[in-house]
Formats: C-alpha cells, sequence, structure tokens
C-alpha cells in the first residue's frame, strides 16, 4: 500500500501528530506545500481549524492533488470543536475524493487552553490510530 503524510501547521501542534505517525510508519511527514508525487492509496492528511475553518493550504492541497488521493485520512487538532472531519467530508467530497470512515482528532494548545497538547499520550493513541488504519 501507498502511503503519505501531509500536514498544515500554524503553530506546531498539527506537525507534532504528522511526525508520529510517521514515525509509526517509516515514513516522512510533508507540509502540503508539497504536492504528491503519484497516485497514492491512503494519505494522512493532518489539519486544524483556524477562525472555525479548514486552512485555504489544505483545501488547496486536495483539489490539486485530487486525481493522486486514493483515500483521505483526516488526522486533527482543535482547541475547541471535536474535530474537522465535518469539513473535510465536504472538502472531500467537492473534490471527488474518497475519505476514511475512520478520523483521528486530539486537543491542540491555543492560548491558555490545553497546556501541552498533543502530548505523549495524545502521540501514543496517534500512532496507534495510524498502525490500526493501515492493518
Ligand atoms: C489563529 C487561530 C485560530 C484558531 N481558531 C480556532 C477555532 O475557531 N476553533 C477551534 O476549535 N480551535 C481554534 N484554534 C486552535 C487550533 O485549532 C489549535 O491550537 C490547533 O492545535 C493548532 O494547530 P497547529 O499548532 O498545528 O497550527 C485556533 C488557533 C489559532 C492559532
Amino acid at each position: 500500500m501507498n502511503i503519505a503524510i501531509r500536514y498544515y501547521t500554524q503553530t506546531g501542534n498539527t506537525k507534532k501528530l504528522a511526525e508520529a505517525i510517521a514515525a509509526e510508519l517509516g515514513l516522512e511527514a510533508k507540509p502540503v506545500s508539497i504536492p504528491l508525487e503519484e497516485k497514492t492509496d491512503l494519505v494522512f492528511l493532518c489539519n486544524s481549524v483556524y477562525w472555525a475553518g479548514i486552512d485555504k493550504a489544505v483545501k488547496q492541497f486536495v483539489l490539486d492533488n485530487a486525481d493522486k488521493i486514493g483515500t483521505i485520512v483526516n488526522v486533527s487538532t482543535a482547541a475547541l470543536i471535536e474535530s474537522s472531519y465535518g469539513q473535510m467530508r465536504k472538502l472531500a467530497s467537492g473534490a471527488g475524493v474518497k475519505l476514511c470512515e475512520k478520523e483521528f482528532h486530539c486537543r491542540g494548545k491555543f492560548s491558555a487552553l490545553h497546556a501541552g497538547h498533543p502530548d505523549e499520550a495524545d502521540l501514543k493513541a496517534a500512532r496507534e490510530f495510524a498502525r490500526s488504519v493501515i492493518a
């Protein structure tokens, strides 16, 4: 199975998750500014919400790489909302890309909220999630 890991981060939280997943799968986590090179079965797309929305760089990645993405696996951090999955569903659907039913979400530090997150337990859970997706 061909797998890629992409992330978008503003304050580093999502990059931590992406790198934990990458280490677990023996792959490299790359920012969404790096396009996919080839048709890819699974793309772990690590993202967050800013002012209630997924960043336009993530949206652009999905649109620009739609023909190469087999299935998106949504991985998100946020301070308030429970997950970006609903927004990703709309984005993937609009681009004609499949979205995995499994997702990973955890809290991400934002100002005084959720200090230290993602923490070691979050990263462990993300690694286990990645393993379960490819099992
Ligand atoms: C500018 C900004 C706006 C944010 N807006 C929201 C928001 O509307 N809802 C929410 O749940 N979290 C919000 N957050 C919290 C982020 O989703 C959370 O801190 C996330 O882990 C950031 O990921 P990153 O460090 O990879 O950029 C915001 C964070 C920033 C920096």
